[in-house]
């Protein structure tokens, strides 16, 4: 049976108080439009058109990725309004409409499989999911009888009886596409809001003896977002999920809690993950790797057997078996290579540091190749910037350079080198040499008295 989904994603979300949309508020690094899209496309949905309001430019840019096609609803006059304003998109077409909202990333592709195969067994023409709560405040009621559910009443229309009722739309359907496009033009907005609620869909379906029917889930799954506080609710609940998924296949996080990890990253087992850690982005965490407490990682490759701690790691590739941090500093586009030691109070930025080569403290190197078996004494600038421009410097491999070292670029320092401490170097250092740039030692003896005396 063909399969298609509308996403309701036309509304502003005044209570964010932000200027992105609503559904652009990303959980754990995904938008949320974008995460019930790819949950819709999970389960095999790839027919999918977003209903978009004000924001409408905004929202294609950030999926425009995801193939979906798109609705123009200029003014929100109701979530059946929202629907009318995609009847271009469901013209012509027979089999089911899934409709969610683009403010509700929690539904998972179990229930999206649930909803469709419930109502193709069952040839429904319309299957609400419900949900059953404590507290219904708010939200639309299921309307029920001995022969099932009748019609969905929203809260501003309840009278005492049915506010009691705590069984409640979540706000996610099936519809048969006909049924739903005939019926559609039929919804007035005679309420307490003057808007054109989709719910009403139900009562009409039930008069015309039509088949409705509800398909339960847990409420968590149901969850949308209006305001700051819920967008973090979702987010721990997202999060959750996401530390389980990586702790079932055999990453050790320490305290799930206080451990961020992004939709998209990817963690190999035999893995150990300390409080603190935020994986962000497509980033990649290799077997045997132990991420002590506290960095921030994004968008980076971490190869296996490396150890990192309190350390920022941007757009950059360590190689395996190296060591990073405390209190380092990588940044884009920096390739760090095998057996490395990135220590402490380190900066590294778009460089490449050779396999085996250590700069073990308090150095800064910008735009460099660096070789393989160096070693960097404490204190090391690569001097990148002349005011103006960006420089590069070249240093080949086993070069030994002295603490304080500044690298003058653009500048190159050859295989099998050594650069006393304290050296300012502005000339190449030629193979197998020693470089020394800096003033002799002179020691004036008797000096000291001789000032006292004067
Ligand atoms: C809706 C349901 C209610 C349900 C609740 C679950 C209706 C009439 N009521 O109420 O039964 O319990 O969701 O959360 O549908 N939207 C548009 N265009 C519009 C109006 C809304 O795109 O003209 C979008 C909103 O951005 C939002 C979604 O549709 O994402 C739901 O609209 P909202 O106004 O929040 O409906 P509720 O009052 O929450
Ligand atoms: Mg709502």
């Amino acid at each position: 049976m063909y399969n298609c989904a509308l996403i309701l994603a036309a509304g502003e979300g005044k209570r964010m108080k932000s200027n992105t949309p609503k559904v652009l508020h990303k959980v754990c690094g995904k938008e949320m439009v974008n995460h019930v899209i790819d949950t819709l496309k999970s389960a095999g949905i790839e027919d999918i058109n977003v209903i978009v309001g004000k924001s409408a430019e905004q929202v294609k840019e950030k999926t425009g990725d995801r193939n979906a096609s798109y609705s123009l609803q200029d003014a929100q006059l109701g979530t059946a309004h929202a629907v009318k304003c995609a009847l271009e998109f469901l013209k012509d077409k027979k089999g089911t409409v899934l409709i969610f909202t683009g403010d509700a990333p929690l539904i998972t592709k179990d229930t999206v499989e649930k909803l469709v195969s419930y109502k193709d067994e069952e040839d429904y023409s319309g299957v609400i999911v419900t949900s059953i709560i404590e507290n219904p405040f708010g939200y639309g009621r299921i309307l029920r009888d001995r022969d099932g559910v009748k019609g969905i009443i929203e809260h501003k229309d309840c009278n005492k009886d049915e506010l009691l009722i705590n069984e409640i739309n979540a706000g996610m359907y099936a519809f048969d596409i006909e049924d739903l496009v005939e019926n559609i033009g039929k919804i007035s907005n005679d309420n307490v809001q003057k808007e054109y609620y989709l719910t009403d869909i139900i009562k009409i379906f039930v008069k015309q003896n039509k088949k409705v029917g509800s398909l339960p889930v847990p409420f968590e799954e149901t969850l949308g977002v209006n305001s700051p506080l819920e967008l973090s609710k979702v987010e721990a609940i997202m999060r959750n999920r996401i530390n389980t998924m990586h702790m079932i296949n055999g990453v050790k996080i320490i305290d799930p809690v206080s451990t961020y990890i992004d939709v998209d990253v990817k963690i190999d087992s035999n893995t150990i993950i300390y409080p603190g850690n935020v994986l962000q982005g497509n980033t990649e965490i290799k077997e045997g790797t132990i991420l002590y407490p506290n960095s921030r990682i994004e968008n980076s490759i971490i190869g296996e057997n490396v150890t990192v701690q309190c350390s920022v790691i941007l757009d950059s590739t360590i190689g395996k078996n190296s060591t990073v941090g405390p209190y380092a500093y990588i940044r884009p586009q920096s390739v760090i290579g095998e057996r490395t030691r990135i220590g402490d109070f380190v900066e590294i930025k778009k460089s490449v540091i050779g396999n085996g080569t250590k700069v073990s403290h308090l150095t800064y190197i910008g735009d460099a190749e660096v070789g393989q078996n160096c070693n960097f004494g404490c204190g090391t600038v690569v001097v990148n910037y002349d005011g103006k421009k960006k420089c590069k410097t070249i240093i080949g491999n086993n070069a030994f350079i002295g603490c304080n070292t500044n690298l003058v670029s653009p500048v190159e320092v050859k295989d099998n080198t050594y650069i006393a401490a304290g050296s300012t170097i502005t000339e190449e250092v030629p193979e197998e040499s020693l470089a020394i740039a800096r003033a002799r030692q002179v020691n004036i003896k008797g000096w000291v008295s001789k000032r006292k005396t004067k």
